[in-house]
């Protein structure tokens, strides 16, 4: 058995899935979560797909107190922070709840673990901190700038990262800024299960076609893209859960400490929404009724990673297409039209 990780966040969308990524990599784990945007049932169902119980720790990464028992408990090799808040439109709407719970839950996170002296850390930002990006593909010295409090408390939890490998040689903080995840495990059993009415555009695509949802709206076919519709680079949540073991393994192959490491989880390549909805039609076999709408306030045109960094430090790379994306999302979407609730 490898090390002992901690996982915050664990039962959430991309923390499922990487939860099975660390056991087939042989880490043990400990996932840490409030279940307040996740179920239980996304942890039964991981244990069974890894054929043991994952240990299961109900709480808050702003309850100090709970945390430091966690700490008292394991020897952790390091953490793996997805822990967080993450609609945009909501953050907007209440941003102390999203300062709190992003910005003060890390901070609290982060001051546990320099009580108990565990000092690497693999944090879950986000393309959303490179704004509009003035140059394309983007890379990771490319400026950054945040247009909404979700966005936001991933940059202020980047700066206090920077901040704190500077105070302090002793820490490693991989900082992974994932482009657009989407897609779900092969076996069609873990998946993303959005409360209410979808935000993000491939659960709202897998909804229309199940018949939960009548047709989507596509914000915005006059952007200066290939069929005027936005591009964004979607990757698949397999391959994002990959670069999270990559990550660790870098850590584990360091013999002196990193400071702030901010790297790309991206394909590389653009898709646009048109491209998107015709792949998803074409693999489910089902219509897909959309019409255009304005644009959505705050969007950008295009939003494409440079992923050369992720490769040549963490021999990591993208390996999944978009047909894959669109076939694994239809699996849990059509095993799952409820999500977890489905019985
Ligand atoms: P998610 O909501 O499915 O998972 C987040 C998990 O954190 C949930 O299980 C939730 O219950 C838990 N959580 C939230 N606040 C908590 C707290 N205070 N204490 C303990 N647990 C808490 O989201 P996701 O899509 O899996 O995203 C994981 C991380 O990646 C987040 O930090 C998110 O901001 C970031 N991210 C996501 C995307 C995306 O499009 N999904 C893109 C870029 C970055
Ligand atoms: N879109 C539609 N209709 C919809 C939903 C989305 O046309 O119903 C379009 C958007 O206008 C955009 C594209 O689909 O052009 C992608 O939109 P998403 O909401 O799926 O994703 P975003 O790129 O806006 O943002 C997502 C997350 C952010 C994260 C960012 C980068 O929501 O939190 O990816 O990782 F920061």
């Amino acid at each position: 058995m490898k090390n002992k990780i901690l996982v915050t966040g664990g039962a959430g969308y991309i923390g499922s899935h990487t939860c099975i990524a660390l056991h087939e990599a042989g880490y043990d784990i400990v996932v840490y979560d409030n279940l307040s945007n996740s179920s239980h049932e996304a942890m039964n169902r991981i244990s069974n797909l890894i054929g043991k119980p994952i240990e299961f720790i109900e709480g808050d990464i702003r309850d100090s107190e709970s945390l430091k028992k966690v700490f008292a408990d394991h020897q952790f090799f390091g953490v793996i922070h997805f822990a967080g808040l993450k609609a945009v439109g909501e953050s907007v709407a209440k941003p102390l709840m999203y300062y709190n719970n992003n910005v003060s839950g890390t901070i609290t996170l982060l001051e546990v673990m320099t009580e108990y002296n565990v000092k690497r850390l693999v944090f879950s930002s986000s393309a959303t901190v490179y704004g509009d990006p003035e140059t394309l593909p983007i890379d990771e010295s490319s400026k950054r700038s945040c247009t909404n409090p979700y966005g936001q408390s991933k940059l202020v939890v980047e700066h206090i990262l920077e901040d704190l490998a500077v105070s302090d040689s002793d820490w490693n903080l991989i900082t992974l800024r994932y482009f657009n995840p989407v897609g779900a495990h092969s076996s069609g059993q873990i998946g993303e299960d959005p409360n209410d009415i979808p935000n993000n555009l491939m659960p709202y695509i897998s909804q229309v076609a199940v018949g939960k949802l009548s047709q989507l709206n596509i914000f915005g076919n006059d952007y200066a893209t290939i069929d005027g519709t936005g591009v964004r680079d979607f990757i698949h949540v397999t391959d994002l859960a990959q670069g999270h073991v990559a990550a660790l393994n870098y850590l584990e192959q360091q013999n002196s400490a990193l400071g702030f490491l901010p790297i790309n989880l991206g394909t590389g390549t653009g898709t646009s929404v048109l491209e998107l909805v015709t792949a998803f039609s074409e693999v489910s076999g089902q219509k897909i009724p959309y019409q255009f709408a304005d644009r959505r306030a705050g969007d950008i045109a295009s939003c494409y990673a440079s992923a050369d960094k992720a490769q040549s430090l963490l021999g990591w790379q993208a390996k999944l297409s978009i047909t894959e994306m669109c076939q694994d999302t239809w699996r849990w979407q059509s095993m799952n039209p409820h999500g977890y609730d489905t019985v």
